[in-house]
């Protein structure tokens, strides 16, 4: 845009991302937001929001018109609809008069935003512009939104989190075992209207890993006990925003609008604002399914109290969950992320895949890689510890597990190639060498919880592996959590063979077995979904039950597919759900919902070929398959494929802000990017990691609170307080 150059231009906000407002004689107003072209994770986030052009109305959101290069910076020109950035604003608590004036617009930019199918994911002060005397709010900072109705984030570690650390939702941070939708820009709203009633944020925290906990963990004082006057009624919409899950929250933007309206109504006629029951207009016409578990506090406990003992005792312990496909195995043990943020363990995690059973030890990679990549965010000085824990543990034989965790050699450096052995030989130096790796993460400072899913699809080698590591009583401050599925592994199964083994050695194997969900547990997931009470939804839930025999994967399915095909509706002058019945009986459904599950495979879109192949599966082959969980991807507002393969352990566990890399050839270079943080001479690791995190935050400038920030991963964070 040569034009740019007849504007002036005033600062608003300096900084990684800038933001300049112009104006010049006769041209339309323009705001430029500037990134540092060194800096790969905001270069694609401008990218990204100007892609979105064409969803982003100017009622409520400042529209990209250009991208372009302009004084060595990569600027996204946006139209100037006024006003300016709402943290210009604070800093001192807002009347009610003036707060409400603002969060109405606010709430109504979200909700029209919400309307076009668009999830913010980065709501916060700075992002919304305010021209107070109009009334006008635009919404801005469109670098990580998206389209999807919901998407998974799993962990990855907290510096590389995209979003804000101190407006940031708690399953935003990957640490709930839930997905991201709608709902969490509602908790970043509550975060904002915190801010703007009381002049300060409802957590303060030192470093990321900090902020996550006090968001995931945390209860925040309400902002009518902080001594600025706000009214209860405010003061309960703000915490309704805030509560830890999605469910608790307010379902819609609609919803939050209203209540606020009432207060400002309620205000302007009488200066006070007396308790009304909040959420009134906050049914959702969208079927959406509670993602917390139901019925499955006893085995999430004894999770717990197995990890509580690796904690005090420091001892190794083998816990297996097993049950069938769809039954809830990966659900109930990816609930530990919650209890193990740090300072109190390392989760690490990946699964079997059916059809990579012919190369050994593809998962514990998986899993390991995820480790080791954290490592590579970290400070030079928390790097060189675990280097030379690394370097001691595995002597010279760096190059088997480098040939496992390509990354591990951006740590511990290039390694010399180890004799070759013959294959008995060569196996027992490898396990050997790897009980030696796992020890460095396995430490007493923080024990560290593995997952392998899927064991039914386990390796040889890995099985001969893990029961190498339970019998030998280095192994220590691990917990190890098997999953399979007990409907796909005979008697004769290796697995069983070998556990029978474990067993004989003296080894305690916790074992949970999952059954289906009881009558009860049903009945809630079910009133849950349909906002209704308990009572209200028995009948329906008698038939779920009868239909799907407590599985939770097909009662999902099943109340979906009910939905889809309008026996289930939601009632908009009711503003509730309803269903006849009869007519559900009336349908005749099979006994079981393998047909209906087959039927929906049908439906799916054609360049799915997970789908299509399923589809042509036969009925029982159908429901031992892998496409179901395609097919859930897909139910869950997760197009397949787009976090990387479902079957990835590292590209689950860091949920789509990592590109999974090849492997490498041995000998080959790992990272082939020689991009901006090379020319400034960045150590090699942080521009690997710079890498590994495209939109991630290895940089300081994101935390609030700079003077006392200190940049801390996860696990640096645990090494010291130790
Ligand atoms: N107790 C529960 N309450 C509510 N929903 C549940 C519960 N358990 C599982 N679900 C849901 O059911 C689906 C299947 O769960 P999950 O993937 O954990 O099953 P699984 O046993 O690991 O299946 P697979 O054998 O295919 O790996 C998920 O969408 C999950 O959210
Ligand atoms: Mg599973």
């Amino acid at each position: 845009m040569s034009e740019l150059s007849s504007y002036a231009f005033s600062p608003l906000r300096e900084g990684d991302i800038a933001l300049y407002r112009g104006s010049g004689n006769g041209l339309a107003p323009i705001l430029l937001v500037a990134a540092e072209e060194t800096s790969l994770g905001c270069i694609q986030r401008l990218e990204h929001e100007y892609a979105l052009k064409a969803e982003l109305d100017a009622d409520w959101a400042a529209r990209p018109i250009a991208l372009t290069h302009h004084n060595d910076r990569m600027t996204l020109v946006l139209e100037d609809p006024g006003g300016v950035p709402l943290d210009r604003l604070l800093g001192r608590p807002l009347d009610v008069t003036p707060f409400l004036r603002v969060a109405i617009p606010i709430a109504a930019a979200l909700r029209q935003m919400h309307d076009r199918g668009l999830i913010h994911k980065d709501i916060k002060p700075a992002n919304i512009l305010v021209d107070a005397a109009s009334g006008g709010v635009w919404l801005t900072g469109f670098g990580i939104a998206s389209r999807l109705p919901r998407e998974h984030q799993a962990p990855a570690p907290p510096e590389v989190i995209a979003g804000t650390l101190a407006y940031m939702a708690p399953e935003q941070t990957g640490r709930m075992n839930r997905s991201v939708d709608s709902r969490s820009d509602l908790y970043a709203l509550g975060v904002t209207f915190y801010e703007m009633l009381t002049g300060q944020l409802p957590f303060t925290a030192a470093d990321p890993m900090e902020w996550v906990h006090c968001h995931v963990a945390r209860q925040p004082v309400p902002p009518n006990e902080q001594g600025a006057g706000v009214p209860a009624p405010l003061s309960a919409i703000v915490m309704k925003l805030l509560a830890k899950t999605a469910e608790e929250r307010y379902q819609t933007t609609a919803g939050v609008e209203a209540d606020l309206r009432r207060c400002l109504a309620a205000w302007e006629a009488y200066r006070r604002i007396d308790q009304f029951p909040l959420g009134k207009h906050d049914g959702s016409d969208r079927l959406l399914i509670p993602e917390r578990l139901y019925g499955r506090e006893r085995e999430i406990d004894i999770l717990l109290a197995s990890f509580d003992r690796v904690v005090a005792n420091g001892t190794l312990e083998l816990v297996l969950v097993s049950g069938h496909s769809g039954i809830g195995k990966s659900s109930v043990v990816n609930e530990l992320h919650k209890a193990l943020v740090p300072p109190r363990g390392l989760f690490a995690s990946g699964k079997f895949d059916q059809y990579k059973r012919d190369i050994p030890y593809t998962t514990l990679g998986q899993a390991f890689q995820s480790l080791v990549r954290a490592l590579l965010s970290q400070s030079e000085t928390e790097l060189g510890r675990w280097r030379d824990s690394l370097r001691e543990a595995l002597g010279p034989n760096g190059q088997l597990i480098v040939n496992l965790v390509p990354e591990l050699e951006l740590v511990i450096g290039k390694q010399p190639a180890v004799a070759d052995l013959p294959p008995q030989d060569a196996q027992n130096r490898f396990q050997m060498v790897f009980r030696r790796f796992l020890g460095v993460f396995a430490r007493k400072e923080h024990p560290l919880a593995l997952f392998l899913d899927d064991l039914q699809w386990l390796d040889s080698a890995t099985l001969d592996l893990l029961g190498h590591l339970v019998t030998h009583s280095e192994v220590r401050h691990l917990l190890l959590v098997g999953a399979y599925r007990d409907n796909e592994v005979s008697p004769s199964h290796p697995l069983l063979r070998t556990l029978d083994t474990i067993r004989k050695a003296g080894a305690f194997v916790q074992e949970i077995s999952l059954a289906p969900l009881a009558h009860e547990d049903l009945g809630r997931l079910i009133a849950d979904t349909l906002s209704c009470t308990p009572g209200r939804a028995v009948p329906l839930a008698r038939l779920v039950q009868e239909k799907t025999a407590g599985n939770p994967l097909f009662a999902i399915q099943f109340i979906s597919a009910l939905a889809e095909e309008g026996l289930l509706r939601f009632d908009h002058d009711g503003a509730r759900w309803r269903w006849e019945l009869e007519r559900l009986h009336a349908k005749g459904y099979t006994d079981n919902v393998v047909d209906l599950m087959v039927g929906r495979l049908t439906r799916l879109p054609r360049r799915d070929p997970g789908g299509v192949a399923a589809a042509r599966l036969p009925r029982q082959r159908c429901r031992d398959h892998d496409a179901f969980d395609r097919s859930r991807e897909i139910e869950r507002g997760r197009p397949f494929g787009s976090l990387g393969s479902r079957s990835s352990g590292a590209g689950r566990a860091l949920g789509g802000l990592v590109q999974v890399h090849p492997r490498p050839c041995p000998g080959g270079r790992l990272f082939a990017h020689t991009g901006a943080a090379a020319r400034r001479g960045a150590p090699p690791h942080r521009k690997a990691a710079r890498r590994a995190y495209p939109c991630g935050k290895t940089r300081r400038g994101h935390l609030r609170n700079r003077q006392s920030a200190q940049p801390r991963s996860g696990l640096g964070h645990l090494t010291r307080r130790a």
